[in-house]
């Protein structure tokens, strides 16, 4: 089975590299992106990170304060300045050279602040200007804006204007100072319009082909326990919806973004679930919640220490180009330098500006799928 199903991801991955090595012609002198979010903490330091690897680096993350709707340490410490100085400074000394961008917001940060600042002409010139200074005090080439999620058309329109006024507030300090203008990026939904919960919305395609460098399209996160039935978590394809990575970025396309401004996000972490019965352990069969690990999550590294354990069994899915492995009744759903390899092929056949990764310290030690994207991304 595993066999079979590998002959065929193969050859689909022969004929994405084909396409893409022969069908594409980069056009722009846009960079491309190889792209690493990294989360605060003292465990897996900036250090750790090899720069070889990577083009650009995102700092995850830094909130504006709820009163003054500037970027400050909420609680008037150093910390914060402390490790955007490390941050910085650790790139800045290392070969070869490497993009820093700090990222405001993150999937807990508060919606409602960002919808007042998106909204209030005086709060967005406030918080603007304050994400330039600390962005220049700090040395950080780039400012990437990661607000999850606007709730409404309104919230889009108003996002759309946040985008505009970032860009000129950017351009005009860029003058003012006679240096490069600093990046401006943001973090994306999977597709270019929510369409499972809430408000039917779409981002602001017009103004971010206009205003922003580009955005990291988080294409993760599209299956988990909560289905109550197994699924590929950042699968490219799903036969039986269009929640997968390859519809999000088509209907990105579809809505009009410049390919060169879409980034592909990768996740090196699993989701995990319990299989309602050990011997229904395919795409789709029934769970009972999640798996192992912290809130059903794994580092990929940690997979392949399941994948040790006697019994445990591991399938590439030709149908969602993904793989999972199980034992028992545990099912565990990731990417591996394998499907890595055919989502960054995939990519470029349709002249995307690069990809990323969440996040940094949960590949292997010696970089396993990180290495193989770099290696798999072709075009220069
Ligand atoms: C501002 O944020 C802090 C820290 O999260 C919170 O304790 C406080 O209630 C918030 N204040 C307002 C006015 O929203
Ligand atoms: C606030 O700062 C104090 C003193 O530096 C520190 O003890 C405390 O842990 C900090 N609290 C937060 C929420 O950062
Ligand atoms: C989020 O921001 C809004 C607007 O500033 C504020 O009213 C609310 O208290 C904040 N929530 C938290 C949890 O800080
Ligand atoms: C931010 O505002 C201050 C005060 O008005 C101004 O001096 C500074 O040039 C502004 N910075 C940017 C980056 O716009
Ligand atoms: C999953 O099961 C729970 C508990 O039975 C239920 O509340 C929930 O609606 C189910 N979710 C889906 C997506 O079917
Ligand atoms: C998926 O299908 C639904 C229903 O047909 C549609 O509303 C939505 O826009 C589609 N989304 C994508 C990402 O193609």
């Amino acid at each position: 089975m595993t066999n079979l199903n590998l002959k065929h991801l193969l050859t689909l991955a022969l004929i994405l590299l084909t396409i893409a090595t022969k069908g594409t012609t980069c056009t722009s002198s846009t960079t491309r992106v190889k792209g690493i979010y990294w989360l605060e903490n003292p465990i897996f330091p900036p250090s750790s990170i090899d720069t070889k690897l990577f083009t650009h680096i995102f700092y995850a993350f830094v909130i504006p304060n709820n009163l003054t709707y500037k970027l400050e340490e909420p609680n008037g410490s150093t910390t914060i300045a402390k490790s955007l100085t490390i941050f910085t400074n650790t790139f800045k000394t290392k070969n070869p050279p490497i993009k820093t961008l700090l990222s405001i917001g993150g999937a807990g940060s508060n919606s409602t602040l960002f919808s007042f600042i998106a909204s209030n002409p005086t709060a967005r010139a406030t918080f603007i200007n304050s994400t330039i200074e600390v962005a220049r005090t700090f040395g950080f080439d780039g400012i990437d804006f990661d607000w999850e999620f606007p709730q409404t058309t309104n919230e889009m329109n108003n996002l759309g204007e946040l985008f505009f006024q970032w860009r000129n507030a950017i351009s005009a300090e860029s003058v003012t100072t006679s240096r490069p203008p600093i990046l401006l990026t943001a973090a994306v939904y999977f597709a270019a319009e929510f369409f499972l919960s809430g408000e039917p919305r779409a981002y602001p395609v017009q103004s971010i082909n206009d205003n922003l460098d580009w955005v990291n399209v988080m294409s993760y996160d599209l299956h988990g326990s909560f289905n109550n039935k197994t699924g590929a978590p950042a699968g490219m394809f799903d036969p039986k919806t269009n929640i997968s990575v390859v519809s999000g970025l088509f209907s990105w396309i579809r809505s009009g973004a410049m390919p060169e401004k879409l980034v592909m996000g990768m996740p090196l972490y699993a989701k995990t679930w319990t299989l309602q019965d050990p011997n229904l352990h395919g795409i789709g069969d029934p769970s009972v919640g999640s798996g192992p690990g912290m809130d059903g999550a794994m580092a990929y590294f940690q997979v392949l220490d399941f994948n040790k354990q006697p019994g445990a069994k591991v399938v590439h899915d030709v149908n969602t180009g993904s793989v999972y492995s199980y034992n028992g009744n545990t099912w565990i759903g990731y990417d591996d330098p394998f499907t890595v390899s055919i989502k960054t092929g995939f990519a470029q056949a349709i002249n995307l500006r690069g990809y990323f990764f969440w996040v940094a310290g949960l590949d292997t030690s010696d970089w396993k799928i990180s290495s193989q994207a770099s290696k798999a991304w072709k075009l220069v």
